[in-house]
């Protein structure tokens, strides 16, 4: 129906429609308190208009229901929406269960996006109909958000960290990828399109292309860094090199927490793996020497998300 009036962007994600409602009845509200004031200032000017025929204004001096009704009405509107803005907002924050993992990293001036089973495109984004999809976002250098108009999401992606979005497709058809955050002189042209397919039209696209999936692309960097030197994958190896093992063992490990040197816990998550390779002092787990090189400068963005990747995959009990 909107398609033909340019005034929203297309309805394309499970989101979509719950979002315009709350935009258009803000809009409604608005339109309506406008006309409302404007109407009785209009209408109130040109009924005292004349002097001349005894009409005149009477002042109100205080009135305990009129100040209850213009005090006690807005309130009762505007927590009406914080409530409905935010239960609406912590909807979106709620990944889907079986969401797949995307990966994307905005460079100036061009995203990066990488499939489940590695297959990389740049600037585009091919998505299956009807899949959640959980996109974790990270950028090489300042800062770019991610922002797809017609599924209703865009997430700021930030240098040095991780932010996630999701969104689940409803209808084939291309929709824009724009950056919403001014990230230098092309800016304007950091824009791709989002196709979203068929499960099977998606499957044989994914087919064409190769890629190392990217668990698989970060086991080789795991071993071609030589991180198993301290860290073992497998909870049967209590020693490595005849002595025990310097690093703490990273199977089974991802999603929990775990005791820090000094008190405290942290959790176990790509965040976490972020900064322990790049600033291995930050949070030492317990019962282990700061002993860890940092490799900042090493490994880029792609490279930590591929590393955290394999970590996820490695299963078993710590
Ligand atoms: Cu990237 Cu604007």
């Amino acid at each position: 129906m909107w398609k033909d009036i340019p005034l929203v962007p297309e309805n394309a994600s499970t989101i979509a429609t719950q979002v315009d409602l709350l935009y258009w009845f803000l809009v409604a509200l608005t339109v309506f308190f406008v006309v409302l004031i404007g109407a009785v200032v209009v209408g109130l000017v040109a009924y005292y208009k004349k002097r001349d025929d005894g009409r005149k204004a009477v002042q109100i001096e205080g009135s305990t229901a009129l100040e209850l009704i213009w005090t006690g009405l807005p309130l009762l509107i505007v927590v009406g929406l914080f409530a409905w803005g935010t239960s609406l907002y912590v909807a979106m924050q709620k990944v889907p269960a079986d969401a797949v993992d995307m990966y994307v990293v905005g460079k100036q001036w061009m995203w990066k996006a990488q499939h489940p089973t590695g297959v990389r495109e740049i600037q585009d984004l091919h998505v299956p109909v009807g899949q959640a999809v959980r996109v974790t976002l990270t950028s090489e250098d300042v800062i770019h958000s991610y922002f797809i108009p017609a599924f209703r999401t865009k997430q700021d992606v930030v240098p040095g960290r991780y932010t996630q979005m999701w969104f689940e497709p409803t209808k084939i058809g291309t929709y824009d990828i724009f950056c919403a955050e001014y990230c230098g002189t092309g800016h304007s042209a950091m824009i791709g399109k989002v196709t979203v397919m068929e499960r099977e039209a998606y499957e044989r696209w994914l087919s064409g292309s190769t890629g190392e999936p990217p668990e698989v692309a970060g086991r080789n960097l795991f071993e071609s860094m030589r991180c198993g030197s301290c860290h073992p994958v497998d909870a049967a190896v209590k020693e490595i090199g005849g002595a025990p093992p310097r690093g703490p063992l990273l199977a089974g490990l991802f999603g929990k927490e775990v005791d820090l040197q000094g008190g405290g816990k942290a959790l176990m998550n790509d965040e976490y793996i972020r900064e322990s390779i790049l600033k291995p002092q930050a949070k030492i787990v317990a019962n282990y020497e700061p002993v860890m090189p940092s490799y900042e400068g090493q490994l880029g963005e792609e490279q930590i998300l591929q590393l955290a990747a394999y970590i996820k995959s490695l299963k078993g009990s710590p």
